[in-house]
């Protein structure tokens, strides 16, 4: 193991570093140090240490941006990052960049020790099994969900995929509508690539050259030919996302495309056949731009022969528990943590919500939840405020009968809308969907001063 441990310790604080040192020196470590992001990169290249152990608050390069680089660098050196106590927040990010773990200042050496050895264990098994590891990567996630909204989508997605009509996916933003346009290609049988390019991030005076490709000298600038995503996409899968940004012109285009099956790179003389199975999605609302002649009604048509609706999560909740398991699995062993999942008082938080976010937010809380575990179990403490907010009571009772015991659940949801909202009447109104006009009155029938 004495060649696996070499460490490299990085802070500003010439005292600090040196003490760690001298410490780690002691238990057998080869240890280099650097004062700052830049010259722990440079001495990386030469020293090439297993573990890095990083202050956050350095000037010029912080902890987390040094461990981005280290990752760019080598993916397999593993970080420890020193935060300050109680910066939460920072060593939730840190990890999300790659940090192994964190430990907080004053450093407990024992701890230290444990993470190190930790660090390195998992750098070798990590360095055994990369071949595995790159196998797996490469299989994308799979759609999960047992509920009946999710299975009538997946059979849709069998029936039509072998197809090569347009499909329109629909849905919130962040219910899984990637996955699905995922799922499609793979299972199309189609021997080209998924394709995929999204309108409203690309700026809109390229977004026609990088559907379309232009020829050498089209323009000033063009000073070869470019392929474009059409092409790029033949006898495979192009995919639309976000089809209710695309710009009013190109929409006349992209039918053209459609109906005719044939692309003109811009600049061409001529233009040639395609082979490519289109499918588009959005998050917004197409009708009210059809309405409005945002978006043309023809191209709307030609793109959803095929229509898929993505529901929200709240209309599936008998999901949540299956998909936080399974986040939980996959963040546990990303962060290699050893989490069997949540507490039953957990869990019943995540399924109360009501997720505007919806997948995606859910995610990112099971993420971050696992992030800051440090038991087996998840516990309802490390599940966000806003989840925290909405448990009903559990000391109201039916004792007195329905009505009270509405009224006290409404009594104490009014309480909770004005404390998370800092006892603002106008927030905490918007918060329960209701006049402000309407809380007045019901914080006078509830005696609220
Ligand atoms: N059914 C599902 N099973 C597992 N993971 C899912 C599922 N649906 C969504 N996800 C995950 O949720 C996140 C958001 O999904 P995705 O990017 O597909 O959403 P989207 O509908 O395309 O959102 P947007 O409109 O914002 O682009 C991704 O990390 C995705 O892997
Ligand atoms: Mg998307």
């Amino acid at each position: 193991m004495i060649t696996e441990s070499k460490i490299l310790i990085v802070d500003d604080e010439k005292t600090q570093r040196d003490a760690l040192a001298q410490l780690l020196e002691m238990d057998g470590y080869a240890v280099k140090t650097a004062s700052n992001g830049a010259a722990a990169l440079n001495i990386i290249d030469r020293f090439m240490p297993s573990v890095v152990i990083t202050d956050f608050k350095m000037p010029n390069m912080s902890g987390s941006q040094l461990i981005s680089a280290i990752k760019k660098k080598n993916p397999l050196i593993e970080a420890i990052v020193v935060t300050a106590y109680g910066n939460i927040d920072i060593a939730v990010d840190a990890m999300k960049k790659g940090a192994y773990d964190f430990i907080t200042k004053p450093i407990d050496f024992e701890h230290l020790s444990i993470l190190i050895k930790k660090a390195s264990e998992k750098r070798m098994i990590t360095i055994e099994n990369i071949q595995l590891k790159q196998q797996l990567s490469s299989v994308s996630h799979k759609i999960i969900g047992e509920s009946d909204s999710i299975k009538k989508v997946l059979s849709v997605v069998k029936r039509v995929a072998g197809t090569d009509v347009p499909v329109m996916i629909t849905g919130e933003s962040g219910t899984g509508k990637e996955l699905v346009v995922d799922a499609l290609h793979k299972s199309s049988g189609r021997k080209g690539n998924l394709i995929k390019i999204n309108a409203a991030a690309i700026p809109i005076d390229l977004l026609e050259s990088e559907l379309f490709g232009y020829e050498k000298g089209a323009f000033t600038g063009a000073e070869s030919s470019k392929v474009g995503k059409f092409d790029l996409a033949s006898k495979g899968t192009l995919f639309l996302d976000e089809i209710g940004d695309m710009p009013y012109n190109l929409q006349s285009k992209l039918l053209r495309v459609l109906q005719e099956k044939m692309v003109m790179p811009i600049g061409a003389s001529s233009e040639h056949p395609i082979d490519v199975r289109i499918i588009a999605a959005t998050n917004q609302n197409l009708d009210k731009r059809i309405s409005t002649g945002a978006f043309r009604n023809d191209l709307y048509y030609r793109l959803s022969v095929i229509k898929i609706d993505v529901p929200p999560l709240r209309e599936r909740k008998e999901d949540i528990p299956i998909l936080a398991e399974e986040f939980c699995k996959e963040f546990a062993s990303r962060y290699n943590k050893n989490i069997k999942g949540f507490t039953q008082e957990a869990l019943q938080a995540l399924t109360n919500y009501d997720y505007p976010g919806n997948i995606r937010e859910l995610r990112n809380y099971v993420e971050r939840a696992v992030i800051l575990s440090h038991s087996s179990l998840i516990d309802v403490s490390l599940m966000p405020s806003e989840l925290k907010n909405i448990q009903p009571d559990a000391s109201i009772s039916i004792d007195n009968g329905l009505e009270a015991a509405v009224e006290a659940l409404e009594r104490d949801l009014i309480k909770n809308a004005l404390e998370t909202t800092g006892m603002v009447q106008t927030r905490a109104a918007q918060k329960l969907k209701i006049s402000e006009r309407v809380l007045r009155y019901k914080l006078a029938k509830y005696g609220f001063k």
